[in-house]
């Protein structure tokens, strides 16, 4: 792994370790389907990350530095994604005002072979953050299950 790689990797741990509607820190990854935009002089300032669910992207890791915030910088992290089927859950109303002005429309279900795959992967992240004794993340998340809505978007596949 590269010296930025690493220093990008550490940044991204210490966002999702202050936001509990985040997976878990020690779950962070930074691969090819992740995103960072940068400040002019190079420092990270907003990131996510797209995870194939097999009928579609679930967008999740979203989130933009505090010193970053009310830029417009989740506008720039939505716009820069291209798959086909898309969706997020999230309680925030900022990113909701973002994904409804990039054309994602409030949905109830992201489909069963989706559903099938979001059920295996929350509860081994759920088993993982028991495991880990991440408690606080886990009364957050489970407090709030109600208030998460879904996002969905359908880009139409061009030939
Ligand atoms: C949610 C989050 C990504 C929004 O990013 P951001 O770059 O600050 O948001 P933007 O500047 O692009 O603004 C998005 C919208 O929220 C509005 N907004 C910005 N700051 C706001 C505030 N303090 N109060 C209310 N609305 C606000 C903006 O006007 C904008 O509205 P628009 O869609 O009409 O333009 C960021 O606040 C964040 O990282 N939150 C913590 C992590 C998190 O909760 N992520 C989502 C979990 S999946």
């Amino acid at each position: 792994m590269k010296a930025e790689d690493v220093d990008d990797l550490a940044w991204i741990k210490s966002m999702m370790k202050q936001e509990l509607d985040l997976r878990p820190p020690s779950l962070a990854q930074f691969g090819k389907n992740s995103i960072i935009i940068r400040s002019d002089s190079g420092k990270p300032t907003a990131h996510m990350t797209v995870s194939n669910r097999w009928q579609g992207y679930e967008i999740n890791s979203l989130f933009v530095d505090p010193a970053h915030r009310g830029e417009g910088l989740s506008h720039a992290l939505l716009s820069k994604l291209k798959q086909n089927r898309l969706f997020c859950y999230t309680r925030d109303s900022r990113l909701q005002s973002a994904l409804a002005k990039a054309g994602y429309s409030r949905a109830v279900f992201p489909g069963s072979i989706a559903t099938l795959n979001l059920i295996l992967t929350r509860s081994t992240m759920f088993a993982w953050m028991f495991l880990t004794l991440d408690f606080k993340r886990i009364f957050h998340q489970i407090r709030h299950l109600s208030k998460y809505k879904l996002y969905m978007k359908i880009n139409k596949v061009t030939d």
